[in-house]
C-alpha cells in the first residue's frame, strides 16, 4: 500500500449498522477535516483528469460535489453537478436506473455538455456501479464522451467494476 492509500484510508471511517442493520457506512467525513489528506486526495483525482485529458469534472450529488469541484479548480476545468432529480432549475436531460427497491432518476443541465467535452466522472464510492452507469448513459447521451472514472473507494464484492466495464468501452476506471 502506499503512503497516500494508507493516509486516506485511515481517514476514513467505517460506521456499523448505518443507515440501516446490517450495512457498514463508509463515513469520509474524518477525511474532509484533515487538510493533508483531503489535499492529497484532490491532487491524485486531478492528475486522473490531467492523465485522461478530461475537459470537465462531473461530480455525482452528494459527496462527488465536494470531492470533485476541487479537483475541477485544480485541474484548471469546469464543474458540471449531476443531481437527483428536481434539483437542477434549467432544462435537463434525465437518466432513470434500478435500485433494490424501485428506481431513481439523476439528471443534468443539458447545456453543461458539448459534443468536444472529454468527461471526468469523480464520486466517493463505487457499489454497485448503478449510479455511475446512469450518469455514463447521461453523458453518452449529451453527446459528450466519458474521459474516466476516479472514485475514492471501490466496494469491490459488490461487483460495480464488472458493471461498469462494458459501459466504460475501455475508459479508464480508477479507485484510490
Ligand atoms: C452513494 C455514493 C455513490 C453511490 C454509490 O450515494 O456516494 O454516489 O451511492 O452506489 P452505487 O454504486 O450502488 O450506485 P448516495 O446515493 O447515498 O447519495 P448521497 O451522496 O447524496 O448520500
Amino acid at each position: 500500500m502506499t503512503d497516500i492509500e494508507e493516509l486516506l484510508l485511515s481517514r476514513i471511517r467505517d460506521v456499523a449498522d448505518y443507515p440501516e442493520p446490517g450495512v457498514m457506512f463508509k463515513d469520509i467525513t474524518p477525511l474532509l477535516a484533515d487538510p493533508a489528506a483531503f489535499t492529497a486526495l484532490t491532487d491524485a483525482l486531478a492528475e486522473i483528469a490531467a492523465n485522461t485529458g478530461a475537459t470537465k469534472v462531473v461530480g455525482l450529488e452528494a459527496r462527488g460535489f465536494i470531492l470533485g469541484a476541487p479537483v475541477a479548480v485544480r485541474a484548471g476545468l469546469g464543474f458540471i453537478p449531476v443531481r437527483k432529480a428536481g434539483k437542477l432549475p434549467g432544462a435537463t436531460l434525465g437518466q432513470t436506473y434500478d435500485l433494490e427497491y424501485g428506481s431513481a432518476e439523476i439528471e443534468v443541465h443539458a447545456e453543461d455538455l458539448f459534443a468536444d467535452d472529454r468527461i471526468l466522472i469523480v464520486d466517493d464510492v463505487l457499489a454497485t456501479g448503478g449510479t455511475a452507469e446512469a450518469a455514463i448513459q447521461l453523458i453518452r447521451r449529451a453527446g459528450a464522451e466519458v474521459a474516466g472514472l476516479a472514485i475514492l473507494m471501490e466496494l469491490g464484492f459488490l461487483g460495480g467494476r464488472a458493471r461498469l466495464e462494458p459501459a466504460l468501452t475501455g475508459a479508464p476506471l480508477e479507485a484510490l
